[in-house]
């Protein structure tokens, strides 16, 4: 059973599917933390990012492993935890250039392609391109949304928590930025599919994001993997 999950940047996504995946018994796969674990490493490995030849060239040589911890997912880079340095300040552009090089692209989808078709008795999987391009036949798709500013203003206070006081409206044209690059970005962008279920998170809790999506998935009397 392939639950995809795809939408916007702090929409709440990761939460949900970390949630549904507890709720249902199956594996959460968080397919962001792979792009970001390849960033990390470039970092520590002084590779210019925008240098796409390089780049997919140690891409393809990488060991990339998600693996569950007390605090989330964690990811693992040839063996070692990169999640502190993937999940850091410093790695936002980095990102994007590595999640707009269609060789890595097209290396970590196969990877959660297998990832995907051998968890038992299924994954939820979540990204920006999963219903789109990673499990195009999943056995249902959610796009996760909520409005910029709601989003803004989440990511705000999960700044003020890590003692980072950043203008709510700086924040809010990083979310802008991040939504346009998301979209647009030629392989892999982020869009609805016909037939997703859309919620959007602005108005609900974390519990009712998650009780709505299980409701979701039991309706449809998904069974088998
Ligand atoms: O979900 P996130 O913010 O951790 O994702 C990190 C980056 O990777 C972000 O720039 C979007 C990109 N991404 C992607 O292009 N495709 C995916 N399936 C998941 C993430």
């Amino acid at each position: 059973m392939i639950i995809a999950i795809d939408g916007t940047v702090s929409s709440g996504k990761s939460t949900a599917a970390r949630n549904v995946a507890r709720e249902l018994g199956l594996l959460y796969i968080n397919t962001g933390l792979m792009y970001r674990g390849v960033a990390a490493y470039c970092l520590k490995e002084n590779i210019d990012t925008a240098d796409k030849e390089k780049v997919a060239e140690a891409a393809a040589s990488l060991k990339i492993d998600l693996v569950s911890a007390a605090d989330g997912q964690h990811v693992l880079v040839n063996g070692t935890d990169l999640t502190a340095e993937a999940k850091g300040p410093g790695i936002t552009v980095a990102v994007s250039d590595v999640a707009d090089n269609v060789k890595v692209r097209e290396r970590l989808v196969a990877e959660q392609r297998r990832l995907g078709m051998e968890a038992k008795p299924g994954a939820v999987m979540e990204g920006r391109d999963i219903g789109s391009v990673v499990f195009p036949d999943a056995d249902i798709k959610f796009f996760i949304t909520a409005p910029a500013e709601v989003r803004a203003h989440r990511r705000y206070l999960e700044f003020l928590e890590n003692g980072k006081k950043v203008p709510e409206e700086t924040v809010l044209a990083q979310v802008l930025e991040r939504d346009k690059r998301d979209r647009e970005r030629p392989v892999g962008a982020l869009v609805k599919m016909p037939g997703a279920v859309e919620l959007d998170t602005g108005d609900l809790t974390r519990e009712e994001v998650t009780e709505r999506m299980v409701r979701e998935i039991r309706a449809r009397k998904i069974t088998g993997d």
